[in-house]
């Protein structure tokens, strides 16, 4: 049985290796979508990396994950703060998400302290880098995978 994971990046995630280095390192987007395929293959899961912009097609994403994938990993990035847009999509989504973010935005700027999504996820995974993806796909492979 395949268990389809989507992971699903959102704005100026794509921006990965030249976007502040010094905050979110030098791996880029390829890498990061490479490093999350690999981890999610040895867990048992058939992972697929996305990224956008764009808010009404991470919506989007967000009802095909529910139709048809087990769990969903979301790096919101700044729609994290303020979007009660892409809440209500994931409080609608039949399978389990989880919220990640590279940084550890309760140590940063005070606007980043808030998540409007975190209420609505299974739980959420800061600070850590890729591995707060790898983390992730760990604990949706706990929670999503068949005999959960
Ligand atoms: C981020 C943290 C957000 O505050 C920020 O807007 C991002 C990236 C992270 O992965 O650390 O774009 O989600």
């Amino acid at each position: 049985m395949t268990v389809r994971i989507l992971v699903l990046n959102g704005p100026n995630l794509g921006r990965l290796g030249v976007r502040e280095p010094e905050i979110y390192g030098s791996m880029d987007h390829d890498e990061l979508a490479a490093a999350c395929v690999a981890t999610g293959a040895d867990l048992g899961l058939d992972v697929e990396v996305r990224q956008t912009d764009d808010e009404a097609t991470l919506v989007g994403w967000l009802h095909e994950a529910s139709d048809a994938a087990a769990g969903v990993v979301l790096n919101p990035a700044a729609f994290t703060h303020y979007s009660y847009a892409l809440r209500d999509a994931i409080a609608g989504c039949a399978c389990p998400v989880v919220e990640v973010h590279l940084t550890n935005p309760a140590a940063r700027e005070e606007f980043r302290h808030t998540s409007v999504v975190a209420g609505v996820c299974l739980g959420t995974v800061a600070g850590f880098g890729v591995d707060s993806y790898r983390l992730a796909l760990r604990a949706l492979a706990s929670s999503a995978g068949p005999g959960a």
